[in-house]
């Protein structure tokens, strides 16, 4: 049987460290590098802070899935999922650079960094229901012979 875990919870800012940190946890079952779960963590907290930030109005209750699955024994697939206002435009939403909050501190980079840290990389949306992001992170694939920093070690 393959491993998994999900986890809901609230979506409030202080929740995003304790995400990151659980979803790395859970990694550590497939013994990464500490680049790949650097790399894991960075994506997760991405995709997290956009359910804080830009999916509930705030005073609204909020919610966010985290699930994990490992996928044989080197690929670890996440997916975090809110129910909140949705993405107007997808294609847009994803280019580097693109935000809708310009007047606060973001810079429009969370799913550039998604996709570059992670090894696939998925968006569902649908106004009003909610935004689906899927990862898939390859663990134990950069070898070449170089020094493997295990996370676990
Ligand atoms: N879960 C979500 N629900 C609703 N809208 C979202 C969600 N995630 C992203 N968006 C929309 O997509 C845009 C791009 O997201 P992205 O993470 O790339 O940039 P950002 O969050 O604006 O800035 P940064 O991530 O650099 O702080 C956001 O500005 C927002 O309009
Ligand atoms: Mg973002």
């Amino acid at each position: 049987m393959e491993n998994y875990m999900k986890l809901e919870i609230a979506a409030l800012s202080v929740n995003e460290s304790f995400a990151r940190s659980a979803v790395a946890a859970f990694a550590l079952s497939l013994n990464p590098t500490l680049g790949e779960l650097s790399d894991i963590k960075t994506a997760v907290s991405e995709a997290v802070t956009n359910c804080i930030v830009h999916a509930y109005d705030r005073g609204q209750e909020g919610r966010i899935l985290i699930e994990c699955r490992a996928q044989g024994e080197n690929s670890l697939h996440i997916r975090i999922t809110d129910y909140g206002c949705g993405i107007e435009d997808l294609s847009k939403a994803v280019l580097p650079f693109y935000t809708t909050l310009s007047g606060e501190e973001r810079s429009g980079m969370g799913f550039t960094i998604m996709q570059t840290f992670m090894d696939d990389f998925s968006l569902e949306s649908e106004k009003g229901k909610g935004t689906c992001v899927e990862m898939l992170k390859k663990i134990g694939e950069v070898e070449n012979g170089g020094i493997k920093e295990l996370a676990n070690a």
